[in-house]
């Protein structure tokens, strides 16, 4: 029986999806070229380092290690400099409310996210005190679909990963579930999010009853 939900931030969370394509762009369009909202979405759920490899790849440019050290610190400033303006009024629906009904049901909470910005987000949005362990991309070095982030979450919480319910909005972190044999609730569209065991529009469908039926 499941006595853990791990939470992915953005996307589940909170909608930092929009401030993260904004900084990317910008370093394309310095680079001289552009990419689609619809190819934003290939970069959900994956690390900071791993997401520039595949936008330099879409232009086409070729830099060295240090080069994107330098490109991916760059963009990270323009991106804290826009997250450290968020505010709770940006907790996505019902999000906040599932928190808050998992805990009073003695259920354990975790984060799993791959951004290195967790704590300045959950700060900004004023929701640190709801989860019991944070894990996030300082702790972690493996990207989703690898299933490390969240067997770390699962460990933090002194539980087994098959106790764990896994909330996310990407198929990498869906894949990083299953992989950790955990159950996945899908945040989004069945269409694409396949592979989960339920998926739901947002937090504000979930209820206790749904996912002690998983
Ligand atoms: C999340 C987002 C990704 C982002 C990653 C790293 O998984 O969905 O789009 O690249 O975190 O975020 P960071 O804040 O460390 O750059
Ligand atoms: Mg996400």
């Amino acid at each position: 029986n499941i006595k853990a939900c791990i939470f992915d931030l953005d996307g589940v969370i909170v909608d930092t999806a929009v401030y993260h394509y904004k900084a990317w762009r910008r370093l394309a369009n310095q680079l001289g070229f552009d990419f689609t909202e619809e190819q934003n979405e290939e970069l959900k759920g994956i690390s900071r380092i791993e997401s520039l490899k595949i936008i330099l790849n879409w232009g086409a440019v070729s830099k060295s290690d240090k080069e994107m050290q330098e490109l991916a610190t760059l963009k990270n400033n323009w991106y804290v400099e826009m997250i450290t303006k968020m505010t709770p009024e940006e907790i996505l629906p019902g999000a906040k409310e599932f928190l808050e009904l998992v805990r009073t049901n003695h259920y354990l909470t975790a984060l799993g996210s791959a951004s290195k910005n967790s704590e300045t987000i959950l700060k900004q949005i004023g929701l640190m005190h709801l989860f019991d362990a944070l894990v996030d991309g300082n702790k972690v070095t493996k990207s989703k679909p690898n299933p490390e982030v969240f067997l770390v979450g699962a460990k933090e919480l002194n539980v087994q990963p098959e106790e764990c319910v896994v909330f996310e909005d990407a198929i990498a972190g869906i894949q990083a579930a299953k992989a950790g044999n955990m159950k996945a609730i899908g945040i989004g569209r069945a269409a694409v999010l396949n592979e989960a065991d339920l998926v739901v529009a947002g937090l504000f469908e979930m209820t206790i009853e749904k996912m002690e039926n998983l």
